[in-house]
């Protein structure tokens, strides 16, 4: 491997935002990645829309709720997220004097993105009784503004725990809030955003796919456009989703979310049958650009320099961690 020192590591991460450096084509990664885990008293948490080998090495694999959870949790020293920037962030609010590692800082998040916090606290100020409600996708900045952080798998339980009279904005993800208002009859004024993964699904193509397999039993995150969602048989998180194929007896899924988690499926129901939802582009499968920016490489190079590392504004990290702390507290109130 080619060596740098530390300078030439910090001008690398602030041009590019990960390391890259050359490796020995031969170094068996799987290996030395375990090594540098014990040595360094390092855990790497990984989420299903990480490329397959990425999960082979983690330690914990899950939604973004069991990530946050596994973060909030964990003894070990550094923490290594595979996933996104938002991710690793919440990990860092709930870990300040831990070393948290992003393999590729510009691993970031369409969703996220579309929630500027000046533009929010603008919109938000216009609706001052308004409780706000965060999907976790968004920035620190975002989550310092919010009064409650919510993930696809508790946001109903989170929504309901709001008192009925109490009005809410929910932000950033606006197919996310559709789906709530319909689930749980609350009727929200949501941010215009949205995750550019699920929102190109091809509605035209799935309902082709439905007709040529007929037994198949079609399943959505709620991320996707209502249309969508409308046609699903299941709606849940990436982890809600995983845990309906193992279950039901079904034989054949087509699964409408980013095609990482393909890989748990057909790793825990090996004799089942997966079909990735087509996108509305040339492509068969619906990769996340930014999740699919994490390499093993990187993981490795990242875990040996311990950069590029999470660092943030401590009056942000104080003011986000309070709504991540109330969503971990009524999860763990419904036995999430
Ligand atoms: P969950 O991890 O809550 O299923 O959300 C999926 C997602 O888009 C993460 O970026
Ligand atoms: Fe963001 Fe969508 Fe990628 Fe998740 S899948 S990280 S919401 S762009």
């Amino acid at each position: 491997m080619e060596v740098i020192n530390i300078e030439t590591a910090r001008k690398k991460i602030s041009t590019r935002g990960f390391l890259d450096i050359e490796l020995d084509p031969t170094l068996d990664l799987f290996q030395e990645i375990e090594i540098l885990k014990k040595e360094k008293k390092a855990i790497i948490l990984a989420h299903y829309y990480q490329e397959s080998d990425i999960q082979d090495i983690a330690d914990y694999i899950g939604d973004s709720l069991g990530l946050a959870q596994q973060a909030e949790k964990t003894e070990a020293d550094i923490i290594v997220f595979a996933g996104v920037h938002f991710m690793a962030e919440t990990a860092k609010i709930l870990n300040p004097k831990k070393k948290v590692l992003l393999p590729d800082l510009n691993a970031g998040c369409s969703l996220a993105d579309s929630a500027p916090p000046a533009l929010f606290k603008k919109f938000k100020d216009k609706y001052p009784d308004h409780v706000v409600i965060s999907y976790i996708n968004c920035s620190a900045g975002i989550k310092a503004l919010s009064d409650i952080i919510c993930t696809s798998s508790n946001a109903a339980y989170i929504v309901e725990s709001v008192p009925k009279e109490q009005p809410i904005i929910f932000a950033p993800d606006k197919n996310l809030g559709s789906w709530l208002i319909k689930k749980t009859g609350r009727d929200m004024i949501l941010w215009n955003g949205a995750c550019m993964v699920h929102e190109i699904f091809s509605l035209e193509k799935i309902i082709k796919l439905r007709i040529r397999h007929p037994k198949a039993k079609f399943i959505a995150h709620p991320e996707c456009e209502e249309s969508v969602l409308r046609l699903a048989d299941f709606i849940g998180s990436t982890t809600g989703l995983l845990k309906y194929t193992e279950k039901e007896d079904h034989n054949e899924f087509i699964v409408a979310t980013e095609t990482g988690i393909l890989h748990q499926m057909q790793k825990s129901s090996p004799h089942k049958i997966f079909i990735a939802a087509p996108p509305n582009n040339s492509c068969a499968c619906n990769d996340c650009p930014h999740m699919k920016l994490n390499t093993l490489e990187k993981l490795y190079i990242s875990m040996k320099y311990e950069m590029p590392e999470i660092l943030m504004d401590e009056e942000i990290r104080i003011a986000a961690k309070k709504p991540i702390e109330r969503m971990l507290e009524i999860s763990r109130n419904y036995g999430l």
